[in-house]
């Protein structure tokens, strides 16, 4: 383990100035099965228009849970695996050591994507993915601007960031940013006062239209959504912090203007995560 990164790492967690991904992530591998995996690797398969990654280098920058690193070494990538968060870099620890053991073909190391120097160390690779990572760095546009020093001429390039939604995104700042400041165990209690009316608002919705199994279905069938659960991505979103974001727009010409060419995009209009995949041309 870096201790160096460790050690910033605590003190940001101390001053309250970061999210603790990695103990929510903790938390989500308790609940991941074999269907996750599948709706993960569909979802991977899906966006890169790919059947398989035999051959192919996989950089996963912000490997969280470690799920789209095992997707990708169980679709035939080389992976390197790596997270800011030592509980994170823990639990892709632990679905290497469940899925895969020992393999020497999937590394995992402790890192920040905002250190040019420790990426420059990694090299280039032909799939480059950072999925709600870089707006979470406290640094977003030198961290998008860093994943292309890993980006080789060829590659693919997949990212995933939050959309600029004006005083939405504002008002959720102030959210993300009391939650960090409170003890530990007023966390939940506010995570759940702060949700509790957006999800009475959904429940009236699926009520009034005579469909509450449909509200149910927002839990039960939330696994499609890249494997995840709907309960820790609720936290993630209440807690993640730092956190900016971006129009689609914005992204788009930032990578165009450096030789990426847009290949595939889903845009948000809400407050979640625009998707998109470059190709690097030159
Ligand atoms: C919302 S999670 C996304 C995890 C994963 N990419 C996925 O798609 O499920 C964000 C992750 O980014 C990591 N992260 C935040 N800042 C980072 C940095 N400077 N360098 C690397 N990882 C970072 C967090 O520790 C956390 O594990």
């Amino acid at each position: 383990m870096n201790t160096h990164v460790k050690e910033s790492h605590a003190s940001e967690i101390r001053s309250g100035r970061r999210f603790k991904f990695g103990s929510n992530w903790k938390r989500f591998l308790r609940v991941l099965n074999g269907e996750r995996i599948s709706e993960a690797e569909k979802s991977l398969k899906e966006f890169l228009e790919v059947e398989d990654l035999e051959g192919k280098t996989f950089i996963d920058i912000g490997s969280g849970s470690g799920l789209f690193s095992l997707v990708a070494r169980r679709l035939g990538a080389r992976v390197l695996s790596f997270d800011y968060d030592p509980q994170s870099v823990a639990c892709t620890a632990e679905l290497r050591h469940r899925y895969f053991g020992e393999d020497p073909n999937w590394n995992i190391l402790s890192g920040s994507v905002l250190d040019r120097e420790f990426l420059e160390s990694l090299g280039q690779f032909d799939i480059v993915y950072s999925w709600g990572v870089l707006h979470h760095t406290g640094a977003m546009w030198p961290a998008l601007e860093n994943i292309k020093l890993n980006s080789k001429v060829g590659s693919k390039l997949f990212i995933a960031i939050y959309n600029d939604c004006g005083d939405v995104s504002t008002y959720w700042m102030k959210k993300k940013i009391t939650y960090n400041k409170l003890p530990v165990l007023l966390k939940l209690p506010y995570a759940i006062a702060v949700w509790t009316p957006i999800e009475a608002r959904y429940f009236l919705h699926y009520l009034r239209n005579k469909n509450v199994a449909g509200y149910f279905s927002l839990w039960t069938e939330y696994k499609k959504s890249r494997g995840m659960s709907r309960w820790h991505d609720m936290i993630d979103w209440i807690g993640g912090y730092p956190y900016e974001y971006a129009s689609s727009q914005q992204l788009i010409d930032f990578y165009e203007k450096d030789g990426f060419k847009l290949r595939k995009i889903l845009p948000n209009d809400g407050y979640g995560c625009h998707q998109l995949v470059f190709e690097r041309l030159s």
